[in-house]
């Protein structure tokens, strides 16, 4: 790790780029040897501008390194959210003397059209690489699919359908998704629309994904829709909903209205799954912040990072589906030996544990105990408080007095709920991420989540166990300093 990587808020093991604005994660995809992580990225400022393509590559998803600017602006506009694949049958023809194509496909946004107040501003073009990303060509006849007067209309993620041999793009039209078919990725046909009459719509659908997922136990599988609103998440601005249902190659179909939340934390936005993954796990990246909030917060070099890496798993019970993120096992290789483990907090004890670990480590507790609170805090006394409710089944993050949040007025308004989601259970297992900046909460192996940017002033250094429950304990099974990566 640089020095330089030792500012104030500074993610230690989670990605960000070394300096300016980022937002959504863009063309996840695996390929000979590395993962990209494709951002969207505004080299000149720490706010939202012209947007580029940024790049890092990982061999593991948790060790980044930094690439050189991949995609910028050109004639046809700036480079907005996209994803990439590798087109291993060189379908597009792109591929040269048997050097395989990585394609990445995105949408240009004309500023320009906005600003002659056209509704056609948004277009999808596609560019292609034959060393691993490091360099790329634009498609000399761009875009690839044109706009016929849709104001929002953007974000395509692209896959490789095998039962009809093609390849499958969805992107987002301001209130629905598109379906698009091609053999080359450069010719498109319009397939089908879903979502006007599903799920929430607060806002407009942003970053959508589809994909195949196993049901847990099962050889069933069903078709998982992803996307993205901003504003109308359940806690506030922008959010990731999911539906679950069938794809038949043409039209996504599902019995589900209403919407189903991948995250209750805030701060899990324009989150995307990689494709290509050599072990067929669906692996899962999100930008660790908000639209109501992302340009006003208190970092000065750098703004904003990534979740850890999740994987993605569905779970069936009562007749419905229900989508859970949690950590790659990867992941489970930053912890370092324990501070503690093993501990046990008795029915109507406190507990409370000092050490300057605490603002870089992870929490692991497996409960019985069906009312607590976990306290994050400094010196300061700014306090981040969890609670645990399961008598009404839901869980509480409040950081209305966590440390900074004045920079914006929504940051530190209210409390995060989330339900609890899945069957009555006797215990409860809780694993907890702390980063310089960000803590993110997985209950039961991500069946929920909650994803939370703080800015303490200074490092939560003091965690405080309050066992509410009449009878039954908390077992802390481990609080772990986390390495810098
Ligand atoms: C989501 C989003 C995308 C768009 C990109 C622009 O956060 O609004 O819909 O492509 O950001 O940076």
């Amino acid at each position: 790790v640089e020095s330089s990587y030792k500012e104030q808020y500074r993610p230690q093991f989670h990605f960000s780029p070394e300096e300016k604005w980022m937002n959504d994660p863009n063309g996840l995809v695996y390929n000979d040897g590395f993962y990209h992580l494709f951002y969207q990225y505004y080299p000149d400022d720490i706010v939202w501008g012209p947007m580029h393509w940024g790049h890092a590559v990982s061999t593991d998803l948790v060790h980044w390194e930094h690439k050189p600017i991949a995609l910028y602006p050109d004639q046809n506009g700036l480079i907005f959210s996209g994803s990439a694949v590798v087109d291993t049958k060189n379908t597009s023809g792109f591929g040269e003397n048997g050097k395989i194509p990585l394609v990445a496909i995105f949408t240009y946004h004309s500023m320009d059209g906005e600003r002659a107040g056209r509704k056609d501003f948004q277009t999808q073009g596609i560019a292609y690489s034959l060393d691993n990303g490091d360099t790329w060509t634009k498609y000399a006849d761009n875009p690839v699919i044109g706009n016929e007067g849709i104001k929002d209309f953007r974000d395509p993620k692209v896959f490789w359908h095998e039962p009809s041999k093609s390849w499958i793009l969805t992107l987002v039209a301001g209130d629905h998704a598109k379906f698009y078919t091609s053999k080359n990725l450069k010719d498109w046909e319009h397939l089908s629309d879903f979502g006007r009459t599903k799920g929430a719509h607060g806002g407009v659908w942003e970053c959508p994904d589809l994909f195949p997922l196993k049901i847990k136990g099962s050889d069933e599988e069903k078709w998982v829709l992803i996307i993205s609103i901003n504003p109308g998440a359940p806690n506030g601005g922008s959010g990731t909903q999911y539906f679950v249902g069938d794809f038949d190659g043409k039209t996504f179909s599902t019995d589900q209205t209403e919407p189903k939340w991948l995250d209750y934390g805030t701060d899990n936005y324009a989150g995307v799954t990689y494709n290509n993954v050599p072990n067929g796990e669906r692996i899962f990246i999100g930008w660790m912040s908000n639209w109501d909030y992302a340009r006003d917060t208190p970092t000065k070099k750098w703004r904003s990072a990534m979740t850890l890496p999740r994987k993605l798993s569905l779970y069936e019970w009562d007749d419905d589906y229900f989508l859970a993120n949690y950590p790659i096992e990867t992941v489970d290789k930053l912890s370092n030996p324990p501070l503690l483990e093993q501990t046990e907090v008795p029915s109507g004890e406190t507990f409370s544990v000092e050490t300057n670990g605490l603002n870089q480590s992870e929490i692991w507790l497996t409960t019985a105990s069906r009312k607590f609170k976990l306290l994050f805090k400094n010196a300061s006394n700014e306090v981040l408080e969890l609670h645990m409710d399961v008598e009404n089944r839901k869980f509480e993050v409040d950081r209305t007095l966590s440390g900074k949040i004045d920079f914006q007025e929504d940051f530190g308004a209210r409390k995060h709920i989330a339900p609890l989601i899945g069957a009555q259970k006797k215990a409860h297992e809780l694993r907890i991420f702390m980063d310089w900046s960000s803590m993110e909460l997985f209950i039961d192996q991500g069946l929920v989540s909650m994803t939370e940017q703080v800015f303490p002033t200074s490092p939560y250094d003091t965690l405080i166990i309050v066992n509410e429950d009449d009878e039954a304990p908390i077992l802390i099974s481990t609080v772990s300093p986390m390495k810098s990566v």
